[in-house]
């Protein structure tokens, strides 16, 4: 794996943190159903509003008819280099608690915690995940049948590591720059 994706930190982070990035080159290799019930077990410990767990996971492996259903939806910045993935994952939001049918304003919200939980442990098997808002959310809402209260809210696309030589332009360069992100004091306010 590139060392060039690894965060450098000023601050004792974890590992696990530090080494998760989204990468777009994956190869053929697929992913074991047992790693793949690990990372949604994962997924389930994140924590809720009102322990609601409003997340629901969709996927399919590649060369099945649900993974070609999943990359159809996917945008053109997208389609070329997840149709490789081993997995491709559509993560959904149940949009009302389950006891009355109010509202949980909290549901995506909670989403996105146990998407961070899964993404993290699947580095523990170099498992490499990259999250896409990019793809068709009616047509593909559609056709895996969701309901009103059911809202996709993002693809992960998820598979082990090719090396970026085997990504076309503008996705190589990006699979080998660096990332970045602000510091701490960009967006903390101590009051
Ligand atoms: C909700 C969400 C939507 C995203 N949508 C896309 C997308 O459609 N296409 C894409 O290439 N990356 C997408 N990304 C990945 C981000 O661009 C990426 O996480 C960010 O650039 C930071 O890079 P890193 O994850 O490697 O640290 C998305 C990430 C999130 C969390």
């Amino acid at each position: 794996m590139s060392k060039i994706k690894i965060a450098t930190t000023k601050y004792p982070v974890l590992d696990i943190i530090k080494k998760r990035w989204s990468a777009r080159a994956f190869s053929d290799k697929q992913i074991p159903e047992e790693e793949l019930h690990t990372l949604f077990e994962a997924a389930s410990w994140a924590a809720s509003a009102n322990n609601e767990q409003p997340w629901q996971y969709m996927y399919a492996h590649k060369g099945t008819p649900g993974f070609d259903t999943i990359a159809n939806s996917l945008l053109p910045g997208n389609q070329p280099w997840a149709k490789n993935a081993a997995v491709l994952i559509v993560a959904i939001a149940r949009k009302t608690f389950e006891a009355n049918n109010s509202v949980n304003a909290y549901s995506i919200h909670d989403l996105g915690m146990a998407n961070a939980h899964l993404l993290l442990q699947a580095h523990a098997f170099d498992i490499y995940c990259h999250t896409m808002a990019g793809f068709d959310k009616v047509k593909l809402a559609e056709e895996i049948k969701l309901s009103e209260n059911q809202e996709a809210v993002c693809v992960i696309a998820a598979g082990f590591l090719a090396v970026a030589e085997t990504l076309q332009e503008p996705f190589k360069i990006r699979e080998l720059t660096g990332r970045k992100r602000k510091n701490i004091n960009e967006f903390t306010f101590k009051l």
